[in-house]
């Protein structure tokens, strides 16, 4: 296997691009006005300006323009690059959708009538023409020397054996099927094989509890789930399957719920297979029963507008929705935006960071590099382990060209110093990518001048769970970029700029992003709740999909993202809802009471603070702190345990009795000059009590 990476890697080294230093230059073009100025601007390097794909704002434009005047002709065009076993009815528009509650359901419909297959597509259609020898995935385990190296024809073998595997388990088309894994190749084979005979997958992302576990199979009433023995993350070992059979309890006895089969692949490397609990007649070894499987396995033919997968996002309020995204309008988009976002090329080797748990592992691991026959590396570890030389030493052995992170691990690096980046080459490197929150122009130029050596365009993404790909970003070579800036709509998508009022602005502003008029990505509802769905993202502005973001437009149309409106943290890019932690903290039988705000953290972003009121006869203690802190990492995870627990002995409520977030943010935030008003407050004095407590 390493020999045929090495000889894979000869092929496929990118091209080399000579350094360019750059003018840093202070407007974007002749005619920036006075707001632009003050921004810094950086050019795209010169090299691999004239290599990208879009290589001018004029060419972008025309694009962007034909997507929304004529959509049949653009996304017609894109769309025919796919196999489709019956095109879609051209005789109709090939979008067709309501935005307006009021006049109707709302509902989102591309390429109606068509049928097609998203892993065939992403598999069959490229070892057919010939390419199965192509490197598909590069895995590189959590401890440095574990590999293991899967070409187009190697990775359809296998995804056919677990699609057989599903069906001899009675899985069918429409049926749900839970995924619950490290980051191991086996993850996004997972995905394909149900993709393949049309099974609707819900990846949970292995950071979650078995709380949060058990919710989701309920939710969606998974036939069967597929997991591994545990995982590996730095020194620590994830109990995955112990926490599996965990949350397979909660759900028997809290649903009376049954999941049939439970297909284990066994991760030695994690854990010693006889430390591994099992229940007979349920659990499988997915090594011993899938190598029994025939490598063919038919494909179901699916309709453009039947589900491909669901995925469990937070809101402000009530439990996480399950996101429905649709067979055509999702492959088509995730294809389009990869292509375009990382400007791919053949020759690439794509690695995107991220876990397969979130949408960002969906789109940008699994699907849009194999619709695009990319080669990507797929790493199971952490950033700094070994030591924080370790993405630099992945990038070097696998001469990786694009690199897509997201800015909470960007601040982690930065913060160990260049030296242990600039004792790797990182030649190979020709676009950095950033995603999940917003990048400070400090991480940004960090990113640009050290692990890019200023010679690597970044490509600020901005999208959501919701739009199933890339929806605002900086597209590469096009423009010259704004550190911080995600800059412009992809082609299609309409950003509408709201005032308070709900009323549409124009030029510069500042105020709630919306979105005009469906992209083929759009999630098309939220599992079983549909009301949900529309009363979430439709109700808000009339006729408008409402992002949850605000933004700022500057002078040249750039979109700046400013962050959430909503009550949705974003901590260390993972997406946390202060309601699921507010009732995770209520739920210890001491706390009454529990408001939860973000505040600035040099690392995550945003950390989270929580204000807790105690019963009566609770006695605050650092002890009391961590079984607080306990409860929430039980039901949620960890990585959504606050930061801060502050005893309160009331909240700042209005008279109605809503508790006023904005004060306690600014609490949080130690901002108490800049309370604002409290009149409205039942009782003010709570304020001062509150910043006493500190
Ligand atoms: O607030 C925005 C932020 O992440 C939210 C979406 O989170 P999620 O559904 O988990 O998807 C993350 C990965 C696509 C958005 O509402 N966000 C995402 N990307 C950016 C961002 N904020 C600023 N800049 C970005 N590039």
């Amino acid at each position: 296997a390493e020999r045929r990476l090495r000889r894979m890697l000869e092929h496929l080294v990118a091209p080399q691009l000579s350094t360019v230093s750059l003018d840093r230059s202070v407007c974007l073009s002749q005619t920036a006005n006075a707001n632009a100025a003050q921004e810094d601007v950086v050019y795209v390097p010169g090299d691999f300006a004239r290599k990208s794909l879009i290589s001018s704002r004029s060419q972008y434009e025309e694009l962007y323009n034909e997507a929304i005047a004529d959509p049949n002709a653009f996304w017609g065009r894109v769309a025919a690059g796919y196999f489709w076993q019956k095109l879609w009815d051209t005789s109709k528009p090939i979008c067709n959708y309501n935005f307006d509650a009021d006049k109707g359901p709302v509902f989102v419909e591309w390429f109606k009538g068509g049928y097609t297959n998203v892993c065939y597509n992403a598999l069959d259609r490229h070892v057919l023409a010939g390419h199965g020898h192509q490197m598909c995935f590069l895995w590189e385990g959590n401890d440095p020397g574990q590999n293991a190296y899967l070409t187009y024809s190697d990775v359809l073998k296998k995804v056919c054996q677990v699609a057989n595997f599903l069906r001899a388990r009675g899985v069918k088309k429409g049926d749900r099927v839970c995924i619950y894994m490290s980051m191991i190749c086996e993850l996004p084979i997972a995905m394909l094989a149900c993709a393949r005979i049309g099974a609707v997958h819900s990846v949970v992302f292995g950071g979650f509890s078995s709380e949060s576990l058990a919710g989701r199979i309920l939710d969606c009433q998974a036939k069967v789930l597929l997991t591994c023995s545990g995982g590996r993350r730095a020194n620590k070992v994830l109990p995955l399957k112990q926490i599996v059979d965990d949350a397979l309890q909660i759900c028997l006895k809290e649903g009376n719920f049954r999941v049939e089969t439970c297909l284990v692949y066994d991760n030695s490397f994690a854990i010693p297979r006889q430390n591994v609990p099992w229940v007979q007649g349920r659990d499988v070894w997915w090594q011993e029963t899938i190598s029994q499987f025939s490598v063919d396995s038919p494909v179901e033919w699916m309709e453009a507008e039947e589900p491909l997968f669901m995925l469990y996002t937070s809101g402000s309020t009530g439990k996480p929705k399950g996101l429905i995204h649709t067979v055509g309008g999702y492959m088509v988009y995730a294809g389009l935006t990869f292509k375009h976002a990382f400007d791919h090329q053949a020759g690439d080797i794509f690695w995107c960071t991220a876990d397969c748990g979130w949408i960002t592992g969906h789109t940008y691991v699994a699907y849009g590099p194999l619709l695009n026959r990319a080669t990507s590396v797929i790493f199971e570890g952490v950033p700094t382990f070994p030591d924080a030389g370790r993405w630099w030493q992945i990038i070097d052995k696998y001469q990786v060209s694009i690199l897509y992170a997201a800015p909470t691990a960007i601040r982690t690096l930065a913060a160990q110093g260049d030296e242990i980046v600039r004792k790797y080459s990182r030649k190979s490197l020709r676009l950095l990518g950033s995603v999940g929150e917003p990048i400070s122009p400090k991480t940004w130029q960090w990113f640009y001048d050290v692990v890019g050596d200023s010679r690597c365009p970044i490509v600020d993404t901005w999208w959501q769970t919701e739009t199933g790909g890339c929806m605002i970003f900086s597209l590469p070579g096009a423009w010259p970029m704004k550190p911080g800036c995600a800059s412009l709509p992809f082609f299609g998508v309409q950003p509408v700029i709201l005032d308070q009022e709900g009323k549409e602005q124009h030029g510069p502003c500042e105020g709630y992003l919306c979105i005009k008029a469906p992209w083929p990505g759009v999630a098309r509802t939220v599992f079983g709740d549909h009301e949900r769905y529309e009363n979430t993202y439709f109700k808000t502005w009339k006729g408008l999909y409402t992002t949850g973001d605000g933004c700022r437009r500057d002078a040249d149309g750039f979109i700046w993202i400013t962050g959430r409106v909503d009550d949705v943290l974003n901590v260390s890019g993972h997406r946390i809802s202060t309601g699921e932690v507010e009732g995770a903290l209520v739920s210890h039988p001491l706390c009454t009471e529990a408001a939860v705000v973000g505040y600035d953290h040099e690392v995550k972003g945003q950390a989270i603070y929580a204000f807790v009121s105690l019963s009566h006869d609770a006695t605050p203690s650092d002890a009391l702190k961590k079984q607080l802190q306990d409860a929430v990492r039980k039901q949620i995870g960890a990585f959504a345990a606050p930061d801060v627990i502050h005893w309160a002995v009331g909240l700042p409520k209005t008279r109605s009795g809503k508790i006023m977030r904005r004060i306690l943010r600014k609490i949080a935030a130690r901002q108490f000059n800049d309370i604002g008003d409290t009149s409205s407050l039942a009782d003010p004095s709570v304020v001062d009590q509150l910043i006493k407590g500190m």
